[in-house]
């Protein structure tokens, strides 16, 4: 079974989607961060955050996927480094920089990380590492209503697809 992947820039409303997505169309939520400790490479102090290692990381994730009988959702910023043939489709979380900045200033976020996030949402990192990694790629604005039914109707697609191209 394959994955859907929710990446963004943190803030972004990734665990809201993914939650959304488990409950409505019951896929298995992945939650990396029981994972964290054994991922760790370092720790950033600068920006207060662990460093994953990424390739322990997929290949924990593969084992997850290939063991399944539910397809999987996966939400982190970094979720979009898992290789395409194991993903349904990779849905990137916006909202605007003015929302983006009082949900972190709400997080009690320094103003040092809420800067480097709110750059890290206006140079777009996140959907431009997915589309280079190769990834099959929608957006959706979380603040702004609707993203609910774009959600379902292009999951509901990529399920569709996925089960003809195997034939079920
Ligand atoms: N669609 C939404 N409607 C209302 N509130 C939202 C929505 N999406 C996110 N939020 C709120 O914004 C905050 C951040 O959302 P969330 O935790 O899902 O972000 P995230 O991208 O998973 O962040 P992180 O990268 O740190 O895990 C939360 O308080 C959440 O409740
Ligand atoms: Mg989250």
């Amino acid at each position: 079974m394959k994955a859907i992947v929710v990446t963004g820039t943190p803030g972004t409303g990734k665990t809201f989607v993914a939650e959304y997505i488990a409950k409505r169309l019951g896929f298995q939520r992945v939650d990396i961060n029981r994972w964290k400790k054994e991922l760790s490479i370092g720790f950033d102090r600068k920006r207060n955050t662990t460093i994953l290692d990424i390739k322990k990381l997929n290949a924990k994730l593969i084992k997850e996927i290939r063991g399944s009988r539910r397809p999987l959702v996966i939400d982190s910023h970094v979720a979009h480094e898992l290789p395409p043939r194991y993903t349904l489709l990779c849905i990137v979380t916006h909202c605007s920089l003015k929302e983006l900045k009082r949900r972190l200033t709400q997080r009690k976020y320094s103003t040092a990380k809420i800067r480097e996030n709110l750059d890290a949402e206006i140079f777009d990192v996140c959907r431009t590492e997915a589309v280079e990694n190769g990834h099959s790629v929608i957006e959706i604005d979380t603040g702004k209503p609707g993203w609910q039914q774009k959600v379902l109707h292009v999951a509901k697609l990529h399920l569709n697809k996925e089960s003809s191209s195997r034939g079920v």
